[in-house]
């Protein structure tokens, strides 16, 4: 384990390194960014708020990196990453509003802290903390934090990897021995950490 880690997370920077533009990992201008997050609010501040076909729970935004974030919405743009409601979303969007709508949802909540909880999932997800984190908790920018996501949607999104419809090199090597069983473990034991929380307008 010790030997290969770094070789991977050197192999995850180079991919990323060449998916987004150096402009991308600029913070942003979170203030500015809640000003254009109204529309975005309808959905994503909203506890429990479902996509309604398929059904599953929009993700939760506040405590994620805002460089993740930004990735998402990029992807969204460049229907890399297809939902049309998010292309709908991202296709107006320039690459600053990105920054600024990344940096007010990310950090419009802290992530919640507390000690990782034990679960089903525990043994599978051995493998994912390499990247994402004890518990979920990811401490790389470009990784997704899992902790405390919905579980329908984390299940949602490890069956878009497997069936490469979400596209990512990295990730579609993950999920590709995973059994419907396996995703459905791991999606709950993720979603049991404490973490993410749905995205709130900050008082001024
Ligand atoms: C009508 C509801 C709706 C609105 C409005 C909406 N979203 Fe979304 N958003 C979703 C859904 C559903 C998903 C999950 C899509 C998928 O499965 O890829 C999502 C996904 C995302 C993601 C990816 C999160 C992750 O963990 O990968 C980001 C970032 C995001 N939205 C930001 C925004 C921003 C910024 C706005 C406003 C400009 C916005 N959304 C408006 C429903 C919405
Ligand atoms: C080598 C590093 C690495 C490993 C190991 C890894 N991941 Fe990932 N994961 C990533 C990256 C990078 C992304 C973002 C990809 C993208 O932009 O779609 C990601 C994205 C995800 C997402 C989407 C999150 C969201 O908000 O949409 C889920 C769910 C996920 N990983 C679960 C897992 C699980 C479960 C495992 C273990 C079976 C795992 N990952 C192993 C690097 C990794």
């Amino acid at each position: 384990m010790r030997t290969i880690l770094p070789a991977l997370f050197l192999t995850a920077s180079a991919l990323l390194g060449t998916t987004l533009p150096a402009a991308a990992q600029e913070a942003g201008d979170a203030a500015r960014g809640q000003k254009l997050a109204d529309t975005c609010m309808g959905c994503h501040g909203i506890p429990g708020y479902r996509n309604a076909y398929p059904s599953y729970a929009v993700p939760k935004l506040a405590g994620q990196h805002p460089e993740y974030l930004n990735i998402a919405l990029q992807g969204y743009k460049a229907r890399t990453r297809k939902h049309e409601t998010m292309y709908a979303q991202a296709a107006t969007l320039s690459d600053q509003d990105m920054r600024d709508l990344a940096a007010f949802l990310a950090g419009s909540a802290a992530l919640k802290t507390g000690a990782a909880v034990d679960g089903p999932g525990k043994e599978k997800a051995a493998a994912c903390v390499a990247c994402h984190g004890e518990g979920g908790r990811s401490q790389m920018p470009n990784w997704p934090v899992l902790a405390g996501q919905t579980a329908d949607y984390l299940e949602h999104a490890l069956h878009q990897y497997k069936d490469g419809e979400r596209k990512d090199p990295i990730m579609g090597a993950q999920v590709a021995a995973l059994s419907d069983a396996d995703i459905r473990a791991l999606a709950s034991y993720f979603a049991a950490q404490p973490g993410l929380q749905t995205a709130v307008y900050k008082k001024k």
